[in-house]
C-alpha cells in the first residue's frame, strides 16, 4: 500500500481529494514545497495526462502545468485539436522537490521511494475521474504505471492495456523537449511527441 493512502480521505470525488492532498506528508517533499499541486480537469475526462512532478511555477501557483513545459504542452495540444479544458491533467506526485537555494530552486527528480509514496493520489484519480486513456509523459509517470523498467526509448508511442485503463501510452516528457541540445534530435523528439498526441486526439473525435 501507498504510504499517502493513509491520508486519503474517505470521500473520494475530486474536491475532497485536492483539499486533502494538501496536508499529505506521506514523503518528506511536502517539507520544501509550497503547496501540493492536484491535477485539474473535469470528471469524466476521456483523457487523463500525468506528469512528473510539479515544477517551480506551479509549486508557486498551485497549478499543473503552467510554466515553460506546460506552455509546450498546451501548443502541441493545440497544433493536434485537443482542448486541454476538456482533458484530466495531473502529476505523478504532487509536491514539488528541489534542490539549491531559493533564489534558484532546481528541480530534483523523485526518486522511487517518493514516487510510491504519492502513487495512491494518482490512483484515487484514476477512480474518480474514470478516463478512457491515460498518456504518461515521460518515465517518472509511465514507470508509476508500469514499474521502473519501462523505458521511453524503448515504449515510447506503444498502446499497453493496463489494468487503469484500456489504452495507455507513454510518450515525451515536454521538458525533456526543452533540453535536448542537439537540434535534430530534438526536433525528431517533438515531430514523435505530436505524433503520439496526435493519435490521442484520433481517439477523442
Ligand atoms: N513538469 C511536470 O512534470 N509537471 C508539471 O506540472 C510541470 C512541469
Ligand atoms: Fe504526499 Fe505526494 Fe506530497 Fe509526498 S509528494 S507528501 S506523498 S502528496
Amino acid at each position: 500500500v501507498s504510504e499517502a493512502s493513509h491520508f486519503l480521505p474517505e470521500r473520494r470525488d475530486l474536491p475532497a481529494l485536492a483539499s486533502a492532498a494538501k496536508s499529505c506528508q506521506a514523503c518528506p517533499l511536502h517539507e520544501r514545497a509550497t503547496q501540493a499541486v492536484f491535477g485539474e480537469g473535469p470528471l469524466g475526462a476521456p483523457v487523463m495526462f500525468v506528469g512528473e512532478q510539479p515544477g517551480d511555477q506551479e509549486d508557486r501557483e498551485g497549478r499543473p502545468f503552467i510554466g515553460p513545459a506546460g506552455q509546450l504542452f498546451n501548443e502541441v495540444l493545440a497544433r493536434v485539436g485537443i482542448r486541454r479544458e476538456d482533458t484530466y491533467v495531473t502529476n505523478a506526485v504532487k509536491h514539488f522537490g528541489w534542490t539549491g537555494d531559493e533564489k534558484r530552486r532546481l528541480h530534483a527528480t523523485p526518486n522511487r521511494r517518493e514516487v510510491l509514496a504519492c502513487k495512491a493520489w494518482l490512483e484515487a484519480e484514476v477512480a474518480a475521474v474514470k478516463p478512457r486513456m491515460i498518456v504518461c509523459l515521460g518515465a517518472t509517470a509511465a514507470q508509476t504505471f508500469l514499474g521502473p523498467g519501462f523505458r521511453i526509448n524503448r515504449s515510447r508511442g506503444q498502446v499497453f492495456e493496463t489494468p487503469w485503463t484500456p489504452w495507455w501510452m507513454a510518450t515525451f516528457h515536454p521538458s525533456a523537449l526543452l533540453r535536448m541540445p542537439d537540434e535534430q534530435a530534438r526536433e525528431e523528439a517533438r515531430a514523435h511527441f505530436e505524433a503520439d498526441l496526435r493519435r490521442v486526439a484520433e481517439r477523442l473525435r
